[in-house]
């Protein structure tokens, strides 16, 4: 009988309780934070935000598995156990909802919907064509993984001069590729840039003063990766100063976003609680499952985590 241990909020334990219990009837499935069990019997955790040094204090840890494709949430555990592997979930629905996000609050911006709304209150009919033609409309892309390429695909598609930057060059039909020693460049050709990175020591950040000016006039953010990406005090600073038009923003550095916070009314900014894409809970249960039996006959796994690189 195997053991995985839900490391996650008690109240949201049944979400993912239910379907793996549906799936295997034999696994045990101990709540943190309301069972008893014992750190020797657990061989798997499955979890998005673990208590530091947790992890550390389980013997017989497997395999660890994230709820999200993101996994800042265990590489800033410094007791991590670098000897158990950390499966990141992905999956083509998840990577298709983020990118869908990015194709939606693009077009939102490049069509002025918000313009129209506002005409549309005060019933004034205004016609009005888009700032820029589409094809003169130069996205860029920060992070080229897997959301990061459909999204580039989806853009390109719809007629944008799409680029993107990672830290190896990629070969995508019709998308510029520029690698991390290119940035200054990437950025001066970006009329509307968005942030799909994991959240490393390098990347934390770098949504900051320094980038926003080294894009054009008028540029346009979208951040739908993680909200310590972004320095939120310079992004207010340079759209009071009117060099970015606006910005549309999933993810926070506090989460839920705090009611007092400037976001929620700063002109030009829409606000979205991290929805871009959420975990489904029938399909992390099947994937977890996978990659436990996967583990158990000595696989490897195509989601692991490269601890060298930090995601
Ligand atoms: P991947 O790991 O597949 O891709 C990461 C990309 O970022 C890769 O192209 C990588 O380059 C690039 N990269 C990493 N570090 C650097 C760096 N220092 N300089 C330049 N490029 C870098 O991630 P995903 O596409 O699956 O996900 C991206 C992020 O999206 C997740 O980490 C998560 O935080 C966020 N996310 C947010 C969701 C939401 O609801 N808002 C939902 C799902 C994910 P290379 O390819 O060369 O390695
Ligand atoms: C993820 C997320 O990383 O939902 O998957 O943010």
């Amino acid at each position: 009988m195997t053991t995985l241990l839900l490391l996650v909020p008690v109240n949201w334990s049944p979400l993912w309780a239910v379907p793996l219990s549906e799936f295997d009837s034999t696994l045990k499935l101990p709540v943190h934070g309301r069972d008893e069990y014992a750190p020797e019997d657990i061989e798997y955790v499955l979890s998005f935000r673990p208590p530091p040094g947790l992890l550390a204090t389980l013997p017989n840890l497997k395999g660890v598995f994230s709820l999200g494709a993101g996994v800042d949430g265990f590489m800033s555990d410094p007791d991590y156990p670098k000897r158990v592997p950390l499966l990141r979930f992905g999956s083509k629905a998840l990577t298709n909802e983020v990118a869908q996000y990015v194709v939606f609050h693009t077009l939102l911006h490049h069509r002025q919907q918000r313009e129209f709304d506002e005409y549309q209150k005060k019933h004034e009919w205004r016609q009005r064509m888009p700032n820029r033609r589409t094809a003169e409309t130069r996205i860029g892309i920060l992070g080229l993984g897997e959301i990061g390429q459909l999204a580039a695909e989806r853009l390109r598609d719809l007629g944008f001069a799409v680029a993107g930057w990672s830290q190896t060059r990629k070969n995508i039909p019709s998308v510029e590729s520029f690698t991390h020693d290119e940035l200054k460049v990437f950025l001066a050709r970006t009329d509307i840039l968005i942030c799909l990175l994991p959240l490393t020591p390098e990347t934390k950040s770098i949504l900051n003063a320094e980038l926003f000016v080294s894009l054009p006039l008028g540029a346009y953010v979208i951040n739908a990766a993680r909200g310590a990406h972004l320095v939120e005090a310079d992004l207010i600073a340079a759209l009071n100063a009117r060099h970015l038009s606006g910005a549309s923003l999933d993810v926070f550095e506090q989460e839920p976003l705090p009611p007092d916070n400037p976001l929620w009314s700063q002109p030009g900014v829409t606000v979205t609680p991290h929805v871009a894409g959420l975990t489904d809970p029938r399909e992390a249960a099947r994937s977890v499952l996978d990659g436990i039996a996967k583990l158990e006959r000595g696989e490897k796994l195509e989601n692991a985590v490269d601890f060298a690189k930090g995601y």
